[in-house]
């Protein structure tokens, strides 16, 4: 009995997400753009702020870069990572409101100008990505540290946006966990099941690895393995004329479907393979301090090309980004590795796919970035009006890993 009433309240959510938005379903069956950019720009709190900022050149609107995107409530995220001088801000966001494609659409700085002041250590200074649970916390990397542009520490920083962003948490890396010099917090999962965990990616080329973050506990810790190393027989691969020879180990992180015992997959940005650990084995500080922990690291498979951002959905899809072959794979988490399957292709405008964020109405997105042209240094940036930034939206009537919308019976 009990199951059944389960079961039918799951079945009227489902309808619930597919048909508020069954016009809108036909339209989004394939990817399509809803914003583009083809240089960054804000909400300058007054026209003096602005011609300061570009006189002083704290805003060079070509050197800035979009990474990860995050959805809450009507309010679409976007990080600005600070891989050039001249980014005045690292955290966004945007009213998401385009039913039609809108170029330029103007950033407004989150929680505030102010927090992102980066003369204060305890202000956002440089980050990639971030993720909304479900009770409206943002948990913010601001780890970005392997360019010159930041003096201070990596942190997690947790913020309540039901309060305008209030702090909640700020928790800075110690040096064995994340490196001042050279840390680069890449992306992050949450587990709420359990104990409020965050699983971390650690993209550094120094000390890459895998850090584990306890909310109780407010502890982390972190595990090393050559499964996050890159795979240099992977390497040397061209996305539109651009030869990436860079060796980029763990960056891609995926948390499985709601569950007692769930799976955290992780996969080098320049390899293949797909790798699955338990968050039972993650969890457990003591064993994670031995070298017992590796025999818990499983290979799922090999992947058709170099992954970047991946998510779980609630029904147990992993969707990965494929940047060298311009595309989106899925695989049914709950079927062999096998019937994984690049499923979107667009070579024309998947330059460098990016990273996926789902919102709560039943919506992939996708971003796109050019970040090949960001990382090389030498690469000479132009402001003109070719298109950098794309971000892509796809009806899949889910949500995110964070919500289970599984069918039991
Ligand atoms: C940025 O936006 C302001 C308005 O907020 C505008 O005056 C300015 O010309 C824009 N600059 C660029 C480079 O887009
Ligand atoms: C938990 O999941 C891992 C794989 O992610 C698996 O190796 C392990 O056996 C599972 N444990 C239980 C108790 O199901
Ligand atoms: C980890 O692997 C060991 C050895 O294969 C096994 O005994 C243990 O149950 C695994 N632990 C978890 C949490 O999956």
């Amino acid at each position: 009995m009990r199951h059944y009433l389960i079961a039918v309240y799951l079945l009227g959510l489902i309808n619930l997400i597919s048909c508020v938005h069954s016009d809108l379903n036909y339209r989004f069956r394939n990817f399509e753009t809803v914003y583009q950019w083809s240089h960054v720009n804000f909400t300058w709190s007054s026209y003096e702020q602005y011609i300061t900022a570009v006189q002083r050149r704290t805003y060079i609107p070509e050197n800035i870069m979009m990474g990860g995107i995050k959805f809450y409530g009507d309010y679409m995220f976007i990080a600005l990572p600070k891989h050039r001088s001249g980014v005045p801000v690292t955290l966004t966001y945007l009213y998401n409101d385009a039913e039609d494609t809108q170029t330029n659409r103007l950033l407004t700085p989150y929680p505030s100008w102010e927090l992102n002041d980066e003369r204060n250590c305890f202000n956002l200074q440089s980050m990639l990505s971030m993720e909304i649970d479900t009770k409206g916390v943002m948990w913010a990397i601001d780890g970005l540290r392997a360019t010159n542009n930041v003096r201070c520490p990596p942190k997690l920083v947790l913020m309540d946006l039901q309060r305008q962003g209030e702090r909640i948490q700020t928790y800075f890396f110690p040096n064995e966990i994340c490196l001042q010099n050279g840390g680069y917090l890449n992306d992050i999962v949450i587990d709420e099941a359990n104990g409020e965990y965050a699983y971390i990616t650690d993209n550094s080329n120094i000390d890459p690895g895998l850090i584990v973050y306890s909310r109780y506990q407010n502890r982390a810790w972190k595990l090393r393995d050559s499964s996050m190393f890159a795979e240099p027989g992977t390497a040397n691969y061209v996305i539109n004329g651009y030869r990436f020879t860079d060796l980029s180990p763990i960056d891609g992180i995926a948390l499985s479907t709601l569950s007692s015992n769930r799976t955290v997959y992780y996969t080098a940005l320049t390899g293949y393979s797909l790798y699955g650990i338990g968050t039972e084995t993650l969890q457990d500080e003591e064993l994670c301090r031995t070298g017992d922990w590796r025999s818990n690291v499983t290979f799922i498979g090999a992947k058709e090309g170099h992954t970047d951002g991946m998510m779980v959905d609630s029904q147990g899809n992993l969707f990965y980004t494929l940047m060298s072959l311009y595309g989106v794979g899925k695989w049914n988490t709950f079927e062999p590795f096998e019937s994984s399957r690049q499923v979107y292709t667009d070579r024309d405008n998947f330059d460098w796919a990016d990273g996926l964020g789902m919102d709560q109405r039943g919506f992939l997105y996708l971003i796109t970035t050019r970040a090949y042209t960001f990382l090389d240094s030498n690469y000479v940036l132009e402001f003109n009006s070719d298109i950098k930034f794309r971000i892509f939206k796809l009806y899949t009537g889910t949500r995110s890993y964070l919500y289970n919308d599984l069918y039991y019976s």
